[in-house]
């Protein structure tokens, strides 16, 4: 079974950070486009995030916590301890903010001059600080469970 929730483990950070780069991309291309294609831009990140980086994240902290079971015995290693802390942070930043975030920016409608509306600097930001810091989170548990175990 430990194959099984590692399984589970490894492509829920592969979903997360791997769809979670993709849309930074996305979102960094759709800078240029004219308003009502930048809004259909963020309709789609929404559905990624939604779709992809969501069920990521709940399969790393699920995976996680079951394969932290035998640990729970003993003494946590410093560098499960550092993946469980960073990673689990993430995950949570992830459910509570970047998602419903990204959601809110999918929903969006240009204002009534054709622009983009009132909200859509605001919730973009907190899509770029939260997403970020997530991501970073996510990097410094892969590095705890890669160089430094
Ligand atoms: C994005 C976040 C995370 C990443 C990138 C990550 C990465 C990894 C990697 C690469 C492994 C394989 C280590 C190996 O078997 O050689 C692993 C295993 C494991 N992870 Fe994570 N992890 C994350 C979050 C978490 C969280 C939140 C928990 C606990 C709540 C957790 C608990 C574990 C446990 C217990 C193992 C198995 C360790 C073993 O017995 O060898 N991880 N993780």
């Amino acid at each position: 079974m430990r194959g099984f929730w590692l399984l589970v483990h490894v492509l829920g950070f592969t979903l997360w950070l791997g769809a979670g780069i993709a849309t930074m991309i996305a979102g960094l291309t759709a800078k240029r486009f004219a308003p009502a294609e930048r809004l259909a831009a963020y309709r789609v990140m929404s559905a990624v995030f939604r779709m992809v980086v969501a069920p990521g994240a709940v399969g790393v902290l699920v995976g996680g916590f079951i394969l932290s079971a035998p640990y729970m015995r003993s003494d946590v290693p410093g560098w499960l301890g550092l993946m469980m802390g960073a990673g689990g942070l993430g995950a949570l930043i992830v459910l509570f903010v970047v998602v419903p975030t990204a959601a809110r920016l999918g929903r969006l409608e240009l204002d009534p001059r054709g622009e983009l509306p009132e909200a859509f600097p605001r919730l973009r930001k907190t899509q770029i600080v939260s997403a970020s810091l997530a991501g970073l989170l996510g990097i410094i548990a892969l590095i705890a469970g890669t160089a430094l175990k």
